[in-house]
């Protein structure tokens, strides 16, 4: 496994397998990866010759009052889980390398519509910050396929709808959620818990169940079912910043749609925590 901070060693390097015919996978991070990030590194193995991953914490889709300074960063550990994944290559740009202007470029990539509900309502920018370095990181690996998490729900929407309108020739390849044994969504941000906020976060994914259970079972008050869920995790001790239940294309969800997903984001203490549940009604 090869490790390049530059683009145009990034470049270097996989000059040969895209001459040889080789096909490229690629898997973008922030790192402080954890087995969430690792199944999609060994997914992306199975589909292609040569696996890229990016770590690159990026500054443009953090908030002023958000946690960039204190995400963590894990380099050496990150690069011995995806030596140990067959990862083939790894991207770890500096901020330097990836905006040399500064965090103020003046392009960027802003998808309108999907952005403005959820997370996009309450992280204004996040988004644009998202859509904004995944396009520069797609001309930089120029990967055949790109892999990402369906516990970003709302992401993974974003991401499908600009590679399609801005005709990226990448097939954007979901994974599902990777969850630990009590059901809490696997994140970086986990590790910010507190051993008590750490026993209740997987209310989170219990609620999601509860609300899917009561759906299935002919409920269709969607607006009274996710109240119903956000009065739960207040009572449980979270501060719930929104939870929706909508179609899978973030459409509002109407009583004859059957293709839902339930989106949640809540904080507990300090630590903001998003999870989704996506079903099919018969
Ligand atoms: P990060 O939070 O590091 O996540 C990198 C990828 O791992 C994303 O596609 C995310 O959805 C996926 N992932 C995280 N936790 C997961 C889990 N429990 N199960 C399955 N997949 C999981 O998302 C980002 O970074 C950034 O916004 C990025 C796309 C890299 C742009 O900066």
């Amino acid at each position: 496994m090869k490790t390049e901070t530059t683009i145009a060693g990034l470049r270097a390097a996989l000059k040969a397998a895209r001459k040889a015919g080789k096909s490229v996978a690629f898997v973008p991070t922030m790192g402080n990866l954890h087995e969430g990030h690792i199944t999609l590194v060994k997914k992306a193995k199975q589909r292609a010759d040569i696996v890229v991953v990016s770590i690159f914490v990026n500054p443009t889709q953090f908030g002023v009052n958000e946690d960039f300074d204190k995400y963590p960063r894990t380099l050496a550990a990150d690069s011995a889980l995806l030596a140990e994944a067959h990862c083939d290559l790894v991207f770890a740009p500096s901020a330097q390398e990836m905006y040399p202007d500064g965090r103020s470029q003046n392009t960027s990539v802003s998808v309108s519509g999907i952005t403005e509900v959820l997370c996009g309502s309450s992280r204004p920018g996040h988004f644009t910050g998202v859509a904004t370095v995944v396009s520069k990181l797609f001309n930089i690996v120029q990967p055949d396929m790109a892999l990402f998490g369906e516990k970003d729900y709302q992401q993974l929407a974003v991401i499908r709808r600009f590679a399609k309108e801005l005709c990226f020739p990448i097939e954007i390849v979901g994974v599902a959620t990777v969850r630990a044994e009590d059901g809490l969504a696997l994140s970086s941000r986990n590790g910010f818990l507190s051993a008590d906020e750490r026993k209740l976060a997987p209310q989170i994914f219990q609620t999601l169940n509860n609300l899917r259970g009561a759906i299935e079972s002919g409920q269709r008050d969607y607006a009274m079912l996710a109240a119903a869920g956000n009065g739960h995790l207040e009572k449980c001790g979270f501060t719930p910043d929104y939870l929706e239940i909508r179609r899978q294309d973030l459409d509002p969800a109407g009583a004859d749609d059957k293709a839902l997903v339930i989106l949640v984001a809540a904080k507990l203490g300090a630590t903001r925590l998003i999870d989704n549940l996506a079903f099919e009604l018969p």
